[in-house]
């Protein structure tokens, strides 16, 4: 079967930022470790005053064309994701492809388009899409452009403000990718949840303690599903695990919980649980509550582990070397997290063509997804291709009242052409008002 999946991919993330510990915890009266050990940011990106979620998924995929040779007619479907919507019709990609017609003679009149939402999941059922399509043989060997773009601002004073961010990734699906091959199989936990939604509202209404044990329910149902089509895992199987990465705490306590399920019924538990003194077996104790307690308390001790913490340090702490720079990205945050991952391993002259990699994506309401995907042999050339080292280095440091007043502006008056910039756009498309975008 020839391999589908990603090819390439490219990153924009908003010009400016704002420094957790250092900014944001004094003015919120915190102890900047709360962010750096705790949640794990040291920043988050915010869109300067002329980019939303239309210019900065316009400027990814611009890069990512010019950078592949590629024109309008080789693209076959272009697929949005976004929880960030401004309008309840017409796709954000409708907008993005007007962007990008400026700079070819082509046009996208060929090309499917529409727009995908479930929260922060999105993303990875827009790569599923597009994968479909091409399996399907519906893309006429024509490629899938998909782009997953959010400004993830919270109400001023809400728990989640401290993990904000903004920023795209492009990412083109084809045959025969250079970066990875996607499995054909999947695994999903979902349920209708009310923890975090925006029913019509700019601002998430959320209840952050709630979900994250939603993430953490759905997560674990979607890794038994996908060993029901797959294969019984083991934490060594993976090169890497990128999951959905809101900030890097969560993303603690997911790998805890993977690496707990993964590691069930094999020798490696047998040998833990006498080290740390655990019966696995469900029928070892007189009821359920004693056996979820003895199972929290092997997890707390797991986590001290020699052994777990050096799989945390391989498998997971890799991942996540872009977000803490620059918060959550929503649709496009596991995406961040996989493109951490291999940039790392480039960086460290890693070998890594034909390692697995396992893909924990998860949005909120609440649907998580696991994929497993093999690296291709030309994965070295494309993540040495990314400039976003520089993009984030470039980004201007906010101080906590400039962050009040861009906060305000994206709170969202469409109509003002008029507002400070913070920083100078060079040859990329910028917001110059409603329904109108165009390039300096
Ligand atoms: N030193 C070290 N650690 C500290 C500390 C200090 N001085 N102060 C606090 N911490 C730790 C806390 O112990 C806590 O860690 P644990 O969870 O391991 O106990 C962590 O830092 C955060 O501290 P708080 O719980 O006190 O922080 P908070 O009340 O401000 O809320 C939050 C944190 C719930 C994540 C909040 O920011 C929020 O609501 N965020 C938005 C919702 C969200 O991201 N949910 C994630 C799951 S849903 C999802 O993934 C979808 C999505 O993208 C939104």
């Amino acid at each position: 079967m020839t391999p589908v999946g990603i090819d390439a991919v490219e990153i924009w993330t908003g010009k400016l930022q704002l420094d957790l510990p250092e900014t944001f915890a004094p003015a919120k009266d915190e102890d900047p470790d709360k962010y750096r050990k705790g949640i794990g940011l040291e920043h988050s990106s915010f869109p300067d005053t002329y980019e939303d979620i239309v210019t900065m998924g316009a400027n990814a995929a611009k890069r990512l064309l010019e950078r592949k040779g590629l024109t309008p007619s080789d693209i076959g479907r272009i697929d949005v994701a976004t929880e960030s919507a401004f309008d309840n019709s017409k796709p954000v990609s409708t907008y993005i492809a007007g962007c990008l017609e400026q700079y070819y003679d082509e046009d996208f009149r060929h090309a499917n388009k529409g727009e995908r939402k479930f929260a922060c999941v999105a993303g990875t059922q827009s790569v599923d899409d597009a994968y479909n399509w091409i399996r399907a043989g519906r893309n006429r060997g024509r490629a899938a452009l998909v782009i997953a773009t959010d400004t993830a601002l919270y109400a001023r004073g809400d728990p989640g403000e401290a993990t904000q961010g903004a920023g795209a990734v492009a990412m083109l699906i084809d045959e025969n990718p250079d970066l990875v091959e996607i499995s054909t199989e999947q695994g999903y936990g979902s349920m209708d949840e009310t923890d975090f939604l925006k029913p019509n509202q700019q601002f998430p209404s959320v209840d952050g303690k709630r979900s994250m044990q939603v993430y953490l329910s759905r997560m674990r149902e979607a890794v038994e599903d996908f060993e029901s089509v797959a294969w019984d895992m083991h934490p060594d199987d993976f090169a890497y695990i990128p999951f959905h990465t809101p900030f890097p705490g969560m993303v603690r306590k997911a790998a805890l919980l993977g690496y707990r399920h993964m590691s069930r019924d094999t020798e490696l538990e047998d040998e833990l649980a006498d080290e740390l003194g655990y019966q696995p077996r469900q029928d070892e104790y007189t009821s359920w509550d004693a056996y979820e307690e003895a199972i929290r308390d092997y997890m707390d001790e797991l986590k001290d582990t020699d052994q777990y913490r050096a799989w945390y340090d391989k498998a997971i702490e890799p991942t996540l070397g872009i977000s803490r720079h620059v918060g959550n990205w929503y649709t496009g945050s596991v995406h961040i997290a996989r493109i951490a991952a291999l940039k790392y391993a480039a960086e460290t002259d890693r070998e890594l063509a034909g390692e697995k990699l396992l893909i924990g994506s998860y949005g909120s309401g609440a649907q998580a997804e696991i994929h497993a995907e093999t690296v291709q042999e030309g994965w070295r050339e494309e993540i040495a291709e990314l400039n976003i080292d520089a993009q984030i280095d470039a980004r201007y440091d906010l101080s906590y009242e400039e962050y009040e007043q861009v906060h305000d502006r994206h709170n969202h008056d469409k109509t003002a052409t008029d507002l400070e910039e913070f920083t100078e756009p060079e040859d990329e498309f910028v917001f110059t008002g409603w329904g109108r975008m165009s390039e300096r």
